[in-house]
């Protein structure tokens, strides 16, 4: 894969202008953010995010379906977020999407819980100079104040 250039995004973002000036409502740009949402297992619960229902634990993106998106889209893509209705970074080939999003330029960012250890999924994130975020969703739930990615206090 050759690496795109610079030139392909701003071409991508000057048509994505135009066609919002113009009010196209078919567009030929395409998406300058990408949500790639790679999977809904978690490794947490919390209450306002997860039900009962296992088909959450089944859905995750298939290698080949995450390498079509890449093809099709990364080269025009500014942005990749790698996060899921789920935790992404637990994901056993976590690294090789990150790898991925990097080789092809876009500038990376994630969601995550943080409520595990793989440190080498850090690792790779950071060397990648990804956006690592997460600092809302307070919930009270059962006398514990939470995160939505955990606890951290006793209230009573
Ligand atoms: C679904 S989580 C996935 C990423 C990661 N597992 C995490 O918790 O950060 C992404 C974001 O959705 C938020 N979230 C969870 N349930 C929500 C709900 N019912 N309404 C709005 N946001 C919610 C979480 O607080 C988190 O910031
Ligand atoms: S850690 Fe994230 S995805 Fe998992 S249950 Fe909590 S909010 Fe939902």
């Amino acid at each position: 894969m050759s690496k795109p250039t610079d030139d392909v995004r701003a071409s991508n973002r000057a048509l994505a202008l135009l066609e919002y000036e113009r009010g196209n409502p078919i567009l030929r740009s395409l998406p300058r953010a990408l949500f790639v949402e790679l999977t809904r297992r978690c490794n947490l619960s919390c209450e306002m995010c997860r039900t009962n229902d296992p088909a959450f634990n089944s859905q995750t993106m298939t290698a080949s379906l995450f390498d079509r998106i890449a093809r099709e889209l990364f080269p025009t893509a500014e942005l990749v977020d790698l996060r899921g209705w789920g935790e992404s970074l637990i994901l056993p080939d976590f690294a090789d999407r990150v790898a991925t999003v990097a080789e092809y330029g876009c500038e990376m960012r994630v969601v995550t819980n943080l409520s595990f250890r793989r440190p080498e999924v850090l690792r790779i994130l950071a060397r990648h100079g990804a956006h690592i975020g997460r600092l809302d969703g307070w919930c009270y739930s059962g006398g514990n104040v939470q995160t939505s990615c955990g606890l951290l206090a006793q209230t009573r």
